[in-house]
């Protein structure tokens, strides 16, 4: 090979190899983007499409607080609230650092296992996420 088409070959297989590492990487992210956690599952078999949450836009963006109480609650974080005011040890949708006002996706998760957002600071606070 002259030193010109080795170059050129050199060149090809790096952008060969670069293309399948960045298709292989934005591939694993969809996975994981549109994998259902086992909330995301309870929703799916309950037909909330990802439309409803997602709206048509072409660009993500974070899905709003108020689009979760639009279909839970009748829009009113308040009323969510008052609905697990018995929950022990602790209301988790009433705090004394966010009132009723802490985002939804703190916790619930749609695409991976929820998370309590609490338990990190108060170990006592140990409830389920749903
Ligand atoms: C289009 C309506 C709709 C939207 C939007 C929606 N949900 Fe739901 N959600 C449902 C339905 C239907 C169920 C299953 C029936 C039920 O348990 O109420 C459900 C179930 C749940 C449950 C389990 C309730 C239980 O009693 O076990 C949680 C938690 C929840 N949703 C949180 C959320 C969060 C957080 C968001 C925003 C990211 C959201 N939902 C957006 C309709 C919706
Ligand atoms: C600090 C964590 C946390 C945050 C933030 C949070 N939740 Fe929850 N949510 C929980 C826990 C824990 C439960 C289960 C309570 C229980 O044991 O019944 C729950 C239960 C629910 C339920 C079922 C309620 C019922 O009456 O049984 C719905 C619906 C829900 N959450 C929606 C939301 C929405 C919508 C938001 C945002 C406005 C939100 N949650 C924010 C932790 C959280
Ligand atoms: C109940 C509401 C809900 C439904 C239904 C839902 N998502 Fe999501 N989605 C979320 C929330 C909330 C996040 C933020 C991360 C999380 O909670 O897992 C998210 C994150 C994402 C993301 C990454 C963040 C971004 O916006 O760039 C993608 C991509 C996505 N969802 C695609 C989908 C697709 C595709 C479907 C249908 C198969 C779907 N979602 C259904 C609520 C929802
Ligand atoms: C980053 C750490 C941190 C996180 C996360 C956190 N807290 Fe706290 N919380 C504290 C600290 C520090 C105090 C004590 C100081 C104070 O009273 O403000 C406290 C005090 C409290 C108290 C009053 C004292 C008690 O133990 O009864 C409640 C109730 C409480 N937090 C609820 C919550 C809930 C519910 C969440 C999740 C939505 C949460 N906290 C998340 C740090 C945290």
């Amino acid at each position: 090979m002259s030193d010109k088409s080795l170059r050129n070959f050199l060149s090809a297989t790096l952008a060969l190899m670069v293309g399948v590492f960045l298709a292989g990487a934005v591939g694993a992210q969809d996975a994981t983007r549109t994998t259902e956690g086992p909330l995301g599952k309870l929703h799916a078999d309950n037909r909330v499409r990802c439309v409803k949450c997602h709206g048509e836009a072409k660009k993500s963006e974070p899905v709003s607080m108020e689009t979760c109480l639009s279909c839970h609650a009748d829009g009113d974080s308040k009323a969510l609230a008052a609905s697990t005011a018995n929950v022990k040890p602790v209301n988790p949708h009433e705090s004394r650092h966010y009132g009723t006002e802490a985002d939804c996706g703190l916790c619930h998760r749609q695409h991976e296992k929820s998370v309590n957002f609490c338990l990190d600071c108060h170990p006592r606070f140990d409830f389920k996420v749903k």
